[in-house]
C-alpha cells in the first residue's frame, strides 16, 4: 500500500479545536513531497478545526453526524477528492465497522494515554486517580473496537505529583504534535503497517507484547526498504540489527520525559538558578 511513489492525499478528521490538526497542516502543507493534508472534515458545525484548514486554504466541510449517513457520505467525498489516507484527530466518534474495514491500514488515530491502558474518554483523571507514574500518547491504526488497533507510535510522557488533568493534558498534547506528524511519516514511506510481513513474525506475534510490536513493524520494512529479506527479522545479520536500530532510533527525541525539562521555563529565576547550582555539583 504505502509508500504511493506519489505526494499522498490525506483526510483529517476532527470535531473540536484541533491542535493536532494544525501539527498535521503544519507538517503536511501542500506541495509536500510526501503528502498533504487535502481535506479536512468535522462532525461538529463550529469546530475550531474547520477554520484551521480554511486559513490553510485546506478544503472544509462540516458533515453531521448521523450513524449510517455519516460514513456513507464522507465514502464518497474520500473517492471523489482521491484520497490515501484518514487521520482521525480528536474525532469524538465512533465510526461504522464498514468504513474500518474498508479503510484498515489507512486509518489512524491518536489518543492520550499509553493504550491499551486508559482507552476511552477522561483519561487524565484516571490515570491521576490511579497514580500512574507515567502516561503519554498512543498513535495506533484503527480497528473494530474503541482505542484498541495495532500501535504504530507510542510516548511515555511522565505524571508529575503537581499535575492536574489539564496540566497533563497539555504536556501530553505537546508530545502529540511531533508524534502524529512522524507516525505519519513512518506510514506514508512504508516504514510501518499494522502486521507483519513475514512468516517468521506471525508465528510469534502473539507472544510479543503490544507496546513492543511496533519496532518489529518497523524493522521488517526497514529490510524491505533496503531490499533485504523480510524474514531476515528472525536472523542476527547485522542487517536485522540495523533494521532494529532504526525501529528504536525514529524514536529520539520524542521523549516526554525530555520535554518536563521545558517546564523550567516558567520557573522563576532563584529556582532556575538552585537546578542550576544542583547540576554543577552533580557534574563535578
Ligand atoms: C488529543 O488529546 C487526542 O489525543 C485525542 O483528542 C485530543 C484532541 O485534541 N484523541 P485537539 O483537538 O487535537 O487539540
Amino acid at each position: 500500500m504505502f509508500p504511493l511513489g506519489r505526494p499522498a492525499r490525506l483526510a483529517v478528521f476532527a470535531s473540536g479545536r484541533g491542535t493536532n490538526l494544525q501539527a498535521l497542516l503544519d507538517a503536511f502543507p501542500r506541495g509536500h513531497p510526501l503528502g498533504e493534508v487535502a481535506l479536512v472534515v468535522s462532525d461538529r458545525q463550529g469546530a475550531l478545526a474547520l477554520e484551521r484548514a480554511r486559513s490553510k486554504g485546506v478544503e472544509a466541510l462540516h458533515i453531521p453526524w448521523q450513524k449510517g449517513r455519516f460514513a456513507e457520505e464522507v465514502q464518497r467525498l474520500l473517492k471523489d477528492r482521491g484520497i490515501d489516507a484518514v487521520l482521525l484527530a480528536g474525532f469524538m466518534r465512533i465510526l461504522p465497522p464498514s468504513f474500518v474495514e474498508a479503510w484498515y491500514g489507512r486509518l489512524l488515530n491518536i489518543h492520550p494515554s499509553l493504550l491499551p491502558d486508559y482507552p476511552g474518554l477522561h483519561v487524565h483523571e484516571r490515570v491521576l486517580a490511579a497514580q500512574e507514574a507515567f502516561s503519554g500518547t498512543t498513535v495506533h491504526f484503527v480497528d473494530q473496537g474503541v482505542d484498541t488497533g495495532p500501535i504504530l507510535l507510542q510516548v511515555r510522557v511522565p505524571v508529575l505529583p503537581t499535575d492536574t488533568p489539564q496540566s497533563l493534558e497539555a504536556r501530553i498534547l505537546e508530545v502529540e504534535h511531533r508524534a502524529y506528524p512522524l507516525a505519519v511519516h513512518l506510514l506514508l514511506l512504508g516504514l510501518v503497517g499494522p502486521e507483519p510481513l513475514s512468516q517468521a513474525l506471525r508465528r510469534i506475534w502473539p507472544e510479543i507484547p503490544c507496546r513492543s510490536r511496533p519496532y518489529y513493524l518497523r524493522a521488517e520494512r526497514a529490510l524491505r526498504a533496503w531490499g533485504r529479506p523480510v524474514e531476515e527479522v528472525a536472523w542476527a545479520t547485522d542487517w536485522a540489527r540495523a533494521a532494529f536500530l532504526f525501529a528504536y532510533r525514529v524514536e529520539e527525541g520524542l521523549d516526554g520525559v525530555a520535554w518536563v525539562a521545558r517546564e523550567e521555563k516558567g520557573l522563576p529565576p532563584p529556582l532556575k538558578e538552585g537546578v542550576e547550582d544542583l547540576l554543577r555539583r552533580v557534574k563535578l
